[in-house]
């Protein structure tokens, strides 16, 4: 029997919602929150409040898409959290206020899962998804993780960060530099015009698996610092060639950790998820790596790095074939708590 998961997110600055039958996609529809551009960063209050007036019409626009209507969900999947509170309230409501109308199954899921498990939506029934175990590379603006990720219900962290997140180590270091937020894909684009052996930043010596970002965003500030001493254009005049060295660093950071992990572990399929591996040089270096080594790296489409539905309805699919219910009474976590 078929299994039509309607899947809700709003943990952050996007309202999305997808329905997936089977695991295979039929509708992803997300609204961004431009109103945040004006101030740098999301403001939560913001957040919340355009998520309430986007989820109606995002939730019956994802419906419409897919050619169904609402009595062909089998089940309700919603992003519990992590997210900002007022964020995850809009979506968590909404999800319970449908189960009950509905009278159908309501299950929570854990975003950073979501990110994890994208890998698993499929654009056609023939799509190929990755093997268990795999090696996960989590990289957004709230986390740094190496997972490895045993089934869809049994996921280890074998590192994370100590401090920022690799997100966080773009946007600061594209704040520094005056560029608007976020930062990480203007780095992106600038980057492929620089040089990226152009400046060398510090990098963290830490042991095992984990990351640390803080001492690369001081030592990326510090430069600048200096060299506007001497130079006020510095940062006009070099702005390529900072954000290739930047992005460079950052993804020498990640690699070194992720492969260490790959090798220790012997496992050979590896997986990015999440904002920041929406990054060129982030694909590229794990693309190549994965060719040298005779590894098989799912790379995902770009639409499901950052914040989408989809990936939490695959994520719900799997909660909802293992009967994972949420409880209606079930409270949002603004921090991991599944
Ligand atoms: O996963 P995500 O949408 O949000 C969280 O749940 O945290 O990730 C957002 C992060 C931001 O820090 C953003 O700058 C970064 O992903 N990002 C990128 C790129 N696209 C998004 N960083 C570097 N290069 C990109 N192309």
């Amino acid at each position: 029997m078929s299994v039509t998961i309607l899947g809700i997110e709003s943990s952050c600055d996007d309202t999305s919602a997808a329905i997936i039958r089977d695991c295979v996609l039929m509708s992803n529809v997300i609204a961004s929150q431009k109103v945040h551009e004006a101030y740098g960063g999301v403001v939560p209050e913001l957040a919340s409040r355009a998520h309430q007036q986007n989820i109606v019409p995002v939730v019956s626009e994802a419906i419409r898409q897919a050619g169904l209507t609402k009595d062909d969900i089998d089940a309700i999947a919603f992003t519990r959290g992590p997210g900002l509170p007022g964020s995850l309230h809009v979506g968590t409501s909404f999800a319970k206020g449908l189960s009950l109308a509905l009278n159908i199954p309501l299950v929570d899921v854990n975003h950073l899962h979501g990110h994890v498990l994208a890998h698993f939506i499929k654009e056609t029934p023939e799509t190929v998804v990755p093997e268990f175990p795999y090696l996960c590379l989590l990289i957004s603006g709230g986390n740094s993780q190496i997972i490895k990720v045993n089934s869809p219900s049994d996921m280890e962290i074998l590192g994370q960060t100590i401090d920022d997140a690799a997100g966080e180590a773009f946007d600061k270091c594209a704040k520094v530099m005056g560029l608007p937020y976020p930062g990480g894909p203007i780095i992106d684009r600038l980057a492929a015009e620089g040089n990226p052996d152009a400046f060398k930043f510090s990098k963290p010596r830490i042991q095992g698996y984990n990351y640390s970002f803080s001492g690369l965003k001081t030592s990326f500030l510090y430069t600048l610092r200096d060299e506007l001493k001497v130079n006020p254009n510095f940062i006009e005049e070099n702005k390529a060639d900072l954000a290739a060295s930047l992005q460079k660093t950052i993804i020498d950071i990640l690699m070194t950790k992720f492969t260490k992990a790959i090798k220790d572990t012997g496992i050979k399929t590896i997986a990015i998820g999440g904002g920041v591996s929406a990054n060129s040089g982030v694909r590229a270096a794990v693309e190549e790596y994965a060719r040298r080594h005779h590894l098989t790296a799912f790379i995902p489409k770009r639409t499901f790095t950052t914040d989408n539905a989809a990936m939490i309805a695959v994520a719900g699919h799997y909660r909802f074939l293992d009967k994972q219910y949420c409880d209606i009474t079930a409270p949002p976590f603004a921090r991991v708590i599944i």
